[in-house]
């Protein structure tokens, strides 16, 4: 007998900093270096659609190389031993909990290795670079690729299936999130509405700090795993009575 059924887990770009990725609004973050109005808007990428591409395609070239961490690594260990749905809905460009084996994966804000054809809506996968020379393959229209990355004002993906699992869910857990960016930052919210345990892992104290039931302040890296451990152990402790 688990004592949760139905798990969410939201990320944020925390969980990949022990993956040596930067964050976005830590000190040394990506929007410290980059103007969102430059490369993560809409208007930006009909602006300058090039500079854009160029941009995106150049983070692909380090996405790919880097690996998951103990954290994205405990998350597959959760999923393959708890005897619950354990579902992951990252806000995270990387696919680092794809590379660390994790099922049943949300990429609400998109993913790097992906563009999406403004044109017929086709999404191409590929870590190669895309260009405003590339023809759809479906459309068979040129430079209507866009990365397939939710820009500032645009829609996110997948939220009807992400609203559903946030209103079933009996426990969700944040990770790395400075929980300022709408409308992840809600989803806290919705769980508890719901009547969800809600759990935060993260360096400190964020925006969403007060919805949550429980803290647990630390490197994701270290804090996660434990907690998974715990999950694993309260599980096996009941199963064994
Ligand atoms: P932020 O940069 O806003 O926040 C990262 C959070 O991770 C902060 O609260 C840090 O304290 C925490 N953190 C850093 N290292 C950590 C570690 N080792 N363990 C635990 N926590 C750690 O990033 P996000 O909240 O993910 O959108 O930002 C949300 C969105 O804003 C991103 O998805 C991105 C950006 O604009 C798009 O790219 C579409």
């Amino acid at each position: 007998m688990a004592k949760y059924n139905n798990i969410v887990i939201l990320t944020g770009a925390g969980i990949s900093a022990e993956s040596g990725l930067a964050t976005f609004r830590d000190e040394e973050g990506m929007w410290n270096k980059h103007r969102v109005e430059d490369v993560a808007t809409i208007q930006a990428f009909a602006r300058n659609p090039e500079y854009v591409h160029d941009f995106y395609n150049e983070m692909k070239k380090d996405l790919i190389k880097v690996e998951p961490n103990a954290a994205h690594l405990a998350i597959t260990e959760l999923q393959k031993n708890y005897p619950a749905k354990i579902s992951v809905v990252t806000q995270n460009v990387d696919t680092l909990h794809e590379k660390a084996g994790n099922e049943n994966i949300y990429h609400i804000h998109g993913q790097i290795n992906q563009a999406v054809c403004m044109n017929c809506g086709n999404v191409l996968t590929t870590w190669n670079d895309v260009t405003t020379e590339d023809v759809c393959q479906q459309c068979h229209v040129q430079g209507m690729f866009k990365p397939n990355i939710v820009f500032f004002g645009e829609n996110l993906l997948c939220m009807n299936e992400v609203d559903a699992l946030l209103r079933s869910c009996d426990l969700f857990v944040s990770i790395g999130t400075s929980g300022v960016v709408f409308p992840a930052n809600t989803f806290v919210r919705t769980a508890k509405y719901y009547n969800a345990d809600t759990i935060e892992f993260n360096l400190k104290a964020t925006a969403n700090n007060y919805a949550f039931d429980r803290h647990v302040i630390g490197k994701a890296g270290e804090t996660f795993p434990k907690f998974v451990e715990e999950l694993l152990q309260e599980t096996k402790a009941v199963a064994d009575i």
